[in-house]
């Protein structure tokens, strides 16, 4: 039988050392919010009812953040430490049976496989916690672990109540624990705040586990990136572009080609397809979605967007909230957003804005146009220069056009207009009323040639 299983993510804390009006647990790295990261890793080792989040500062925000994953809030109206935050947790969380999981909501790279590790580590021991741990470089910030003679963790220190023998310790806390859980309730209210900060620690525990004759072993991590925590934004950046590497690293062994991948930012939610090739330094934020055999070019960024197989995005294009279907070209240099769709086949090009407006099967529009609210058919050729005249400073109005309709260049189209299919727009035109189909709009001043006009100018 397996042992039931609840994951703790203590996240009530400010953050002081951010140095920011907002919570550090919604400060972003991987393109999400740190505590997005921990809950889902959570969801991805227990159901999310056996998922708890601990609350306090900025609580709504956090709790909004969260909410989507189905998991529990636990509020701690005052911050008095790591440990007072375990317990305020225990009308909630003391009866559940068999082993509570700790972790820290500022330590988003921690991944499945290690908290399943841990909790098997645990589970197949009769000591009374494990704690993650890793060896680091520069220790500064962190716990520090104290071993006994048999390897086991006889106490963790803080910094700021660490002597010069124990700063000198590399080996750190993580601040990710599995605990028997009757073993954390019943001694958790021994904790005392007799430290500096006057906090409540929760790595107290382990010495005072160890003085009711239990023990605590470590899980050593050769590898420290997973927990790395982040209390500064120096932090926030480094974890932030590891996120990046392991993201990339993801795609680049699913089939995706990545030139100079360290110059290329995909957010955790991205999804690509195999055999399309990313440019350097482009970007894929929020929930973008790109097809099989796309080609991505140098400095685009495609924000919450989708893109069918074989799309080509030019150089220095920027897509948001849009679509756009299987073999159409857009950029470089373009601008799609707000539920802009290119549909197959269809081509946009250089210094082009697509605003809420679709572009027909095939349709072109491949200089220098503005195509706001505007429902455009199928082969339809928008000529350099043309806009749609959508607002009239108060509303903003549709135009329709025809499919297979030829819009000649540097035509000024005034909605709301309809035009029809198969027709002609005279390049220049100002076009105010509906086009019947196939017929011609000419609407522009007649030219008129004075002969010998410059000449006679001249002898005067
Ligand atoms: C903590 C550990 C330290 C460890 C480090 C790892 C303690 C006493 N120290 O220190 O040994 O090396 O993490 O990153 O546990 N929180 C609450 N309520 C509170 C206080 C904190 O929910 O009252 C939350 C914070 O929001 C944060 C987490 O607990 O997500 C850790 O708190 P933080 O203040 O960052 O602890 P550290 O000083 O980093
Ligand atoms: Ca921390």
């Amino acid at each position: 039988m397996q042992t039931p299983v609840t994951i703790l993510i203590l996240a009530a804390g400010l953050g002081t050392r951010m140095k920011s009006r907002r919570v550090k647990v919604l400060h972003q790295a991987g393109g999400r919010p740190l505590i997005e990261h921990v809950v889902e890793t959570a969801c991805q080792v227990a159901s999310a009812e056996d998922v708890f989040v601990v609350v306090g500062c900025q609580a709504e925000q956090v709790e909004a953040a969260v909410a989507g994953y189905g998991v529990r809030a636990i509020s701690q109206a005052q911050q008095g430490g790591t440990g007072h935050a375990v317990m305020v947790c225990r009308e909630e969380l003391a009866a559940r049976p068999g082993l509570l999981v700790v972790l820290y909501g500022d330590c988003p790279l921690l991944t499945a496989a290690t908290v399943r590790e841990l909790i098997a580590l645990q589970a197949g021991s009769t000591t009374a916690a494990t704690v993650i741990t890793t060896t680091l470089e520069d220790p500064s910030g962190y716990g520090r672990v104290l071993r006994d003679e048999s390897g086991h963790i006889r106490a963790i220190v803080e910094q700021k109540a660490a002597t010069p023998e124990e700063l000198a310790v590399r080996e750190i806390n993580s601040g990710i624990y599995c605990f028997r859980s009757e073993l954390l309730w019943a001694h958790l209210d021994e904790l005392r705040p007799d430290n500096p900060a006057r906090e409540y620690y929760l790595t107290d525990l382990v010495a005072i586990f160890r003085r009711a004759g239990f023990l605590v072993q470590p899980y050593h991590l050769s590898d420290p990136t997973e927990v790395l925590g982040i209390n500064t934004r120096v932090e926030l950046a480094q974890v932030d572009r590891l996120f990046r590497e392991r993201k990339v690293r993801e795609l680049m062994l699913g089939g995706v080609t990545i030139e100079k991948p360290e110059t290329v930012i995909v957010d955790a939610q991205a999804s690509v397809g195999a055999d399309t090739v990313i440019e350097p330094g482009a970007q894929l934020r929020g929930r973008t979605r790109v097809g099989q055999d796309c080609r991505i070019g140098a400095g685009a960024i495609l924000r919450d967007s989708q893109l069918g197989d074989g799309v080509e995005i030019g150089p220095y294009t920027v897509i948001q909230d849009s679509r756009i279907d299987r073999g159409a070209r857009v950029g470089p240099y373009s601008r799609l957003r707000m539920g802009a769709h290119v549909a197959e086949g269809a081509q946009v090009g250089n210094f082009v804005e697509v605003k809420k407006s679709r572009l027909g099967r095939g349709s072109k529009s491949l200089h220098l146009a503005y195509l706001g609210d505007a429902e455009i058919g199928e082969d339809v050729n928008i000529g350099a220069g043309t806009i749609t005249c959508n607002y009239d400073g108060q509303r903003k109005h549709p135009t329709r056009i025809g499919d297979r309709a030829f819009v000649g260049s540097n035509a000024t189209l005034v909605a709301p207009l309809e035009i029809g299919e198969g027709s002609y727009i005279a390049a220049g035109s100002t076009v105010t009323e509906a086009v019947p189909p196939d017929a011609l709009a000419l609407g522009r001043a007649r030219q008129v040639n004075k002969q010998g006009w410059a000449k006679k100018k001249g002898q005067r």
